[in-house]
């Protein structure tokens, strides 16, 4: 079966963004001029898939309203002449169906993705992290779902970390198996670096059988007392094989004040009409400290 639906967990607190993220989704926050869920809804897009479930929270709305038609702007916007600005704004909203669902009690990562099981029915289906961005040259998205296609199982993306890094992820331990594809034996959650199975760490981006489903139900609260996916993962190995699929690409963990700073410093250096001035003005402060 075809893969059609990702599921995007997104009701977190942001608590490591507070006071930012009381009435602001940390999934709204801007790199340069984007917000960090667009990224991740594109990334969708582009590996052909539309139909998109957010699972929010309370304090989410923005999210809504930003895949949503704005009539308003775009009336203002064309009146303007900004056509390129209108396009942009336009295509988002028409090219995404989405689908909103509310995780009432932030039980988990485990428990958000439980939460959507209504929406995405007995049918395989792709989870992103919100606050993760990924940047390939090639589709990470379509990449997994190449490797499911072959061979009809659940499929995680993970990448190499540094050694102190791993109580940061998830980690799995794995047999490689041909190239860039490996089957998983186990998986520990933030695992401390002396525990850690290995140094592969999963990215944010899943591919499950619906499987998956059965497992978070009766997967108990794990690290930090909440229904962890990777513990649901861990049950689902003893009933079918488990994929994963090692990536190379730059991964942009925007959740953490310190990564989201790298994600802006690097898009904008990426970018044509900023590049230049950023770096004159960061030499500027490293010539001349200003003591802030
Ligand atoms: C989550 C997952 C973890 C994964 C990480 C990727 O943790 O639980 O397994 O490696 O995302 O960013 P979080 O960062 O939400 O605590």
């Amino acid at each position: 079966m075809e893969v059609r639906k990702a599921v995007l967990p997104v009701a977190g607190w942001g608590t490591r963004f507070l006071p930012a993220t009381k009435a602001m989704p940390k999934e709204m926050f801007p790199v340069i001029d984007k917000p960090v869920i667009q990224f991740i809804v594109e990334e969708c897009l582009e590996a052909g898939i539309d139909n998109i479930i957010f699972v929010t929270g309370r304090h989410k709305r923005p999210i809504e309203h930003h895949f949503d038609i704005n009539t308003d702007l775009e009336k203002h916007l064309e009146q303007c002449g900004k056509t390129t600005l209108l396009k942009n704004i336009m295509e988002i909203s028409r090219l995404v169906n989405p689908i909103y669902i509310r995780q009432k009690e932030q039980l988990g990562l485990g428990h958000a993705v439980l939460v959507a099981e209504p929406t995405v029915g007995y049918e395989p289906f792709i989870v992103c992290l919100g606050d993760v961005i990924v940047k390939d040259e090639d589709n990470v998205l379509s990449k997994m779902m190449e490797v499911y296609r072959r061979f009809g199982k659940s499929v995680i993306a993970v990448f190499e970390v540094e050694e102190k890094e791993v109580s940061k992820y998830g980690i799995v331990d794995c047999r490689h198996i041909e190239k860039d594809i490996y089957i998983i034996d186990d998986l520990v959650e933030k695992p401390k670096p002396e525990e850690a199975p290995s140094r592969l760490a999963i990215v944010g981006r899943y591919l499950f059988t619906p499987k998956i489903f059965d497992k978070l139900k009766v997967t108990p609260p794990g690290k930090g007392g909440e229904i962890q996916l990777t513990d649901a993962v861990k049950l689902l190995l003893e009933e079918e094989a488990v994929y994963a699929i090692k990536i190379n690409s730059r991964v942009y963990d925007t959740g953490t004040p310190m990564g989201y700073l790298q994600t802006m410093i690097e898009f904008a250096l990426q970018r044509e009409d900023l590049r230049e001035g950023l770096i004159r003005y960061m030499r500027s402060l490293m010539i001349e400290p200003t003591g802030v």
